[in-house]
């Protein structure tokens, strides 16, 4: 690459770069491989005494093989993602049983381990071995994604081989584990998602993002799902005695709160209302919907409005007919309060 990004990157690392944590003064696969389990999901600070309390109890690949997952689990305990612990016992038999008890030096065999993702794997290759394998986690993306102003989400499949080609390309043939760090380094203290220290970043001169401003803007967030849509027809009946209105059930939207009856999907309006509500109808007129944006839905509300006359039929508890001076003084849902409103000039 003309803009010598590795290069710059590993001189970056010798002088600025993370020192002196604990599995950095190793080649032993297993302790390295410990630790880029623990470090996925976790904070450095956080993973230092996990990483050397486990280490005191399973000094070796061969000891964590040996033991019961059960004497695995609360060395994990407050690290969170337990799958993660499961896995790197499952992993440490795998290698024991596999390859007697060594790690296999190739990253694509590493790879097929329990629990370890081709990321990982070229992270411990490169660490362990010299092997010229980058790595290409959430922090790598956004390096990438701002330093040479790649468009698009990064968790697409798309993007993401775009992504390891890249790395791929990039990747030195020397100093591989302090490049290796050097990436991870550079994403965890410089390129951080909010406010990335630009003015000391050693790619500064050459990222595309810094260039254009467009820093805030890369890499492209997660695209926001397409929310659904829902329609309903509520029905707002008029008579002497006011508006009929009725408790919904406890469990769903507006649970427990009163509200319009809601017609069940294709019922018909005056059937429905002379059944459930003993109301005769002379005509139902359709009022200008509403919209209105749940989390997870987006409702169209109809409402259909008719005046109404009473018949003698007992009416559930859950259901009352109230003045707009009582139901103004109810626990209405918004959008039901707005229907109402519109529907009391009719
Ligand atoms: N996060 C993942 N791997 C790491 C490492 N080797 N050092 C610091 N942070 C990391």
């Amino acid at each position: 690459m003309a803009s010598d990004f590795a290069g710059r990157l590993i001189a970056w690392q010798k002088t600025a770069g993370r020192k002196g944590l604990p599995w950095q003064d190793t080649t032993d696969p297993y302790r390295v491989w410990l630790s880029e389990i623990m470090l996925q999901q976790t904070q450095v600070a956080t993973v230092i005494p996990y990483y050397q309390r486990f280490l005191a109890r399973f000094p070796t690949l061969a000891d964590l093989a040996a033991a019961p997952v059960e004497e695995v689990m609360p060395l994990w305990s407050g690290l969170g993602y337990y799958a993660r612990a499961r896995n790197l016992h499952k992993c440490a038999q795998a290698v024991a049983a596999r390859y007697g008890g060594e790690f296999p030096r190739d990253a694509k065999l590493i790879a097929e381990l329990p629990g370890i993702g081709r990321s990982t794997a070229n992270a411990i290759a490169s660490f362990c071995f010299g092997a010229q394998t980058p790595i290409l986690d959430g922090n790598v993306k956004r390096v990438f994604a701002r330093c040479f102003g790649i468009e698009g989400f990064p968790g697409t499949l798309k993007i993401e081989r775009e992504m390891w080609t890249l790395a791929e390309q990039l990747m030195p043939a020397d100093d591989t584990g302090i490049y290796t760090q050097a990436q991870m380094d550079l994403g965890a203290t410089i390129c951080t998602r909010g406010k990335p220290l630009c003015a000391r970043c050693p790619l500064n001169d050459v990222c595309i993002a810094y260039r254009d401003g467009r820093v805030g803007e890369l890499p492209a967030p997660r695209p926001k799902k397409a929310i659904p849509e829902r329609e309903s027809i509520f029905l707002v009946m008029q008579s002497e005695q006011g508006v009929l209105l009725e408790q919904r059930p406890p469990s769903g939207i507006w649970g427990g709160l009163l509200c319009l009856p809601e017609l069940p999907e294709g019922a018909d309006a005056a059937h429905y209302a002379k059944q459930h509500y003993g109301v005769q109808a002379e005509q139902w007129r359709e009022l200008p919907s509403l919209r209105h944006t749940f989390t997870h839905f987006r409702l169209t509300l109809r409402p259909l409005y008719a005046s109404v006359k009473t018949l003698p039929v007992a009416m559930e508890d859950r259901r009352r007919w109230l003045s707009a001076e009582a139901y103004a003084a109810a626990a209405l849902p918004t959008p039901i309060r707005a229907l109402l409103e519109r529907a009391r000039g009719e």
